[in-house]
């Protein structure tokens, strides 16, 4: 089967449940300060998972970007990836387990549907803590559908349980879905991904959102019952072409192609180079839909631009492994785009800038390492510690100045190197959590208080400077609002005053902010703003439309506060370029 079958099968199936089929959202989630990347299909979801209404409705399924960074340090093995896609289905306080569960099963082994044999699949269900109680419920619906007790494992919540997706928020026990990865055409009766979890690969998680994590760490009953699901399209389509790893499927299998061309070797050369061609795959491919997004991540020290740094340069050290010189990685990418152009649009729409920012990195990464060679050379004998700060200060990677250290018949003390490492890792989460508050699962009175003033911010900016004016991304902490936007030029201070004086004006108007529903078609004629490429496109398909007054209509979901005073007053404190022709803007709420 190939991605594009199962895409259309899997949306098909949730459709003929009741099911509105909704667009993958960006990469880089809106308004939340708490992750770096949308990790889920439900991320986005998170203010509806809590009570706010979804244009759509009840039921929803889509096929959602993904990605996660935590599973760098895998990648290379047969399963793990960065970017990967996530079919979901969602019920906001519909129906409940006894449905997505049934729909699961049915959807997996249905002939009409994916008709995966029983007999390879298991399951696993919450075994129960002092949190929320052991699953018998989720067990007794998968053994009313067949699945024979010694199928269903039980297991904690490190396995067993989903989320928050930031620090706080959704989530709850789920039930996964396991395919026989083992060897032989079936498992042995007695094994099951609790008793021999190297043998099972995960194909679909559904979770059962019904509970809110707090600040404090407690978990509270949600407003509504909720079902989050997730089946990796990476996965099922090496469990129904019963390959050995992922990198075989149509969306990957390509890319390895051309990597075995360029580099005269072939995948199967030996476990390093099979290794080298996977990282090198789903690097590349990971950072071409990160720069692929509207939001206009390029290659940088910070945030999700350190990320895709990170990943091109980690590519590019596994392409030399592999005896491949020059440039290479637009090379790859344009095979990334011919995969997706088709499925996410806004690659193709910039895939120029992807091809010359590839490049550029790729330049920067060979001077990076020949400043590196020539500090490597000035230091006589290398301990643990100089090869960390090569690594800190000159972005030299542990694995060469390894390699040269061997060359010369040394060695270094890793646990040095490592020791130094943890501490700078600590340094970084620190700062990290610092902006940890906020967030799609936040909504205390100043995040909301923020999230309206910014809705205020952009058309104020469209008054001021024109209506070429677009919104390239929003990130909303308790302290600070932060808004990304299209702008050829500095914004100078008379202009910033003008749109702070306008901001202000509107709030003492006191409008009352209100939400309808709309087509697209709707909302464009009503003049709304907003990322309307995120957000459909199918005819008829509804977003949702915040009005404050007459003022500013724009697209998003909520929440927001009643009326404009509630905001306070505002202050501009930086203006600052973020790339070319996107600028960024900080505000804080001060009291009136
Ligand atoms: N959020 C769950 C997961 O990522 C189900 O989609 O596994």
């Amino acid at each position: 089967m190939t991605s594009k079958e199962l895409r259309q099968k899997y949306l098909e199936f949730f459709k003929s449940k009741g099911h509105a089929i909704i667009p993958s959202a960006s990469l880089i989630p809106e308004n939340d300060p708490t992750v770096l990347f949308t990790t889920a299909g439900m991320h986005p979801l998170v203010p509806y998972l809590m009570g706010e209404p979804h244009p759509e409705g009840k039921r929803l399924a889509n096929v959602q970007k993904c990605i996660r960074t935590g599973d760098i340090d895998e990648v290379g093995d047969n399963r793990h990836l960065t970017f990967f896609e996530m079919l979901g289905n969602w019920s906001l306080g519909d129906y409940f387990k006894a449905d997505a569960i049934q729909w699961s099963w049915e959807f997996l082994t249905d002939k009409k549907w994916l008709g995966i044999n029983a007999k390879k699949l298991a399951v696993t269900v919450f075994a129960g803590d002092v949190d929320a109680p052991r699953d018998e419920e989720s067990a007794d619906i998968w053994k009313s559908l067949g699945v024979p007790a010694h199928k269903i494992g039980y297991l904690p919540k490190k396995n067993n349980w989903w989320g928050p997706a930031g620090q706080t928020g959704p989530c709850g026990p789920d039930t996964e879905m396991f395919y026989w990865a083992g060897a032989g055409e079936y498992p042995p009766e007695s094994s099951n991904p609790e008793t021999d979890e190297d043998h099972w690969l995960e194909i679909w998680n559904d979770v059962f959102m019904q509970y809110n994590k707090n600040a404090d760490g407690t978990y509270a009953p949600l407003k509504q019952k909720n079902v989050d699901t997730g089946m990796g399209l990476e996965r099922t389509l090496v469990a129904l072409n019963g390959y050995g790893d992922v990198f075989q499927i149509d969306t990957f299998w390509p890319l390895v192609q051309k990597i075995e061309q360029l580099s005269g070797k072939q995948y199967k050369d030996g476990e390093g180079v099979t290794k080298s061609m996977r990282i090198v795959a789903d690097h590349l491919r990971a950072a071409t839909m990160i720069m692929a997004d509207d939001r206009g991540i390029v290659p940088s020290n910070v945030d999700q631009g350190y990320v895709v740094r990170r990943l091109i340069r980690r590519a590019v050290r596994h392409a030399r492994q592999l005896g491949l010189k020059g440039k290479f990685c637009a090379d790859v990418a344009a095979v990334v785009a011919h995969i997706f152009c088709d499925v996410y649009p806004e690659v193709a729409r910039n895939e120029e800038k992807i091809f010359a920012e590839l490049a550029k990195e790729e330049e920067k990464f060979d001077a990076t390492l020949e400043k590196g060679l020539r500090e490597f050379h000035k230091i006589p004998s290398i301990t643990g510690h100089d090869a960390f700060v090569l690594y800190s200060t000159y972005g030299f990677p542990l694995e060469l100045t390894l390699e040269l250290v061997h060359e010369k018949g040394e060695g270094i003390d890793e646990a040095v190197f490592a020791q130094d490492f943890q501490k700078h890792q600590d340094l970084s989460r620190a700062g990290a959590t610092q902006k940890f508050s906020g967030g799609l699962a936040d909504h205390s009175e100043e995040v909301v208080r923020q999230h309206t003033a910014t809705h205020l911010l952009q058309q104020a900016l469209r008054d001021v400077l024109g209506n070429h004016i677009c919104q390239k991304g929003s990130n909303i902490t308790k302290e600070r609002l932060r808004f990304d936007f299209t702008h050829p030029s500095k914004v100078t201070p008379e202009e910033l005053k003008r749109v702070e004086e306008i901001m202000n004006e509107q709030i003492r108007k006191d409008h009352p902010v209100h939400f309808e529903m709309l087509t697209v078609e709707e909302a464009k004629a009503r003049g709304a703003i907003g990322l309307f490429e995120d957000k459909y496109s199918q005819l008829g398909n509804k977003i949702k439309v915040y009005f404050i007054g007459d003022y500013s209509k724009e697209i998003c979901g909520g929440p927001h506060v009643e009326h404009t005073r509630q905001i306070g007053g505002i202050t501009i404190v930086k203006e600052e370029a973020v790339s070319a022709g996107i600028r960024r803007i900080k505000a804080v709420l001060v009291d009136e």
